[in-house]
């Protein structure tokens, strides 16, 4: 694929505008870079009107994480490297997975990129925010499902979904409006008066992702959101999941469930003891390593 010309960008105010994305739906592009297609008079824009007319363009990554390292020590006081020098890029309509056995370093790496915490090493830019420079940035374009996200038990969901709104500078009808929107995509209506403390374990977990979802972010970091969920609820999730990936979202989610890598990602990346072992689309991993299934590839690169 020919690697987009990234030389004359110009960002200025622009209305957003539909673009083919290859075979997918169509993907809204953001409404801050104005693209110049290319031409004998303009030979240095950005994009040629191939690469916007096939979504090349999007090739973009939303998020580019480089030699991402973080060292803690250890119950005796010995350096552990958590993450150690993690690189990959995810791009706008795409599912990245982030698949490791439990202590590999997936929440870890997830939580550098939501700026949670601060890496020992290594850079990262997400949706052209960088971490060290603009962590206020990166925080407006995410929406950050941690392994712990923790609900205020004497909320509603549709009062926790109104107070992060706000948090987010949203407010009146818009406000209302995307809360009725997300009520209704994860059929929650019938809770959004309930105390979140009231709630069942899955519907806590829908209250938490449409949380990470209110301000419609183009990054989506998901720290294992089906973990403990009964296959109904996880099914609403895998499904708003593939909901936000055909609206042009870039998800990054962590997950130790083989079968979901097989179903929902795009690419994968294996994690093993803070390392990163390989990243490729599931076909590129079949073909490196001659396995079928999921649980044999992965197999295959730990134990190389
Ligand atoms: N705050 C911390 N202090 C010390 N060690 C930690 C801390 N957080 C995580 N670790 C260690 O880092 C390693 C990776 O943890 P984590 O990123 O949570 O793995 P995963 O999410 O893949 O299960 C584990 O050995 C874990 O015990
Ligand atoms: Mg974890």
């Amino acid at each position: 694929m020919a690697v987009p010309r990234l030389t004359s960008m110009t960002r200025r105010p622009a209305a957003p505008r539909e673009v083919a994305l290859g075979a997918r739906l169509r993907y809204l592009a953001p409404p801050m870079m104005e693209l110049e297609p290319a031409s004998e008079g303009n030979p240095r824009a950005l994009a040629s009107t191939r690469e916007i007319l096939t979504g090349e363009i999007l090739r973009v990554p939303a998020v580019r994480a480089e030699g991402l390292t973080k060292v803690f020590q250890d119950a005796r006081g010995a350096p552990l490297h958590a993450a150690d020098n993690i690189s990959f890029e995810c791009y706008p309509g795409e599912v990245f997975g982030l698949l490791g056995p439990n202590g590999a370093g997936k929440s870890t790496t997830l939580r550098m990129l939501s700026t949670v915490l601060r890496p020992t090493a290594g850079s990262a830019v997400v949706a052209g925010h960088g971490l060290e420079e603009d962590p206020l940035g990166v925080r407006r374009s995410i929406g950050y499902l941690s392994s712990s996200t923790g609900l205020y038990g004497r909320l509603t969901a549709r009062e926790t979904l109104d107070y992060f709104g706000s948090l987010h500078g949203l407010s009146g009808v818009g406000l209302r409006a995307r809360i009725a929107e997300l009520l209704l995509l994860f059929a929650m209506e019938e809770f959004a008066d309930v105390r979140c403390e009231k709630l069942s374990t899955g519907t806590r977990q829908k209250v938490s992702i449409a949380r990470a979802l209110i301000h419609d972010p183009p990054v989506l970091i998901l720290d294992e959101p089906t973990l403990g969920l009964d296959i109904l609820v996880a099914s609403v999730m895998i499904r708003c999941i593939e909901d936000c990936r055909a609206r042009g979202k870039c998800i990054i989610l962590s997950t130790h469930i083989m079968s979901e890598v097989e179903k929902l990602c795009d690419r994968v990346a294996i994690i093993h003891r803070g390392k990163l072992r390989a990243v490729g689309t599931l076909a590129e991993l079949r073909e490196r390593t001659g396995k079928q299934y999921m649980d044999d590839i992965f197999l295959a690169f730990v134990e190389a």
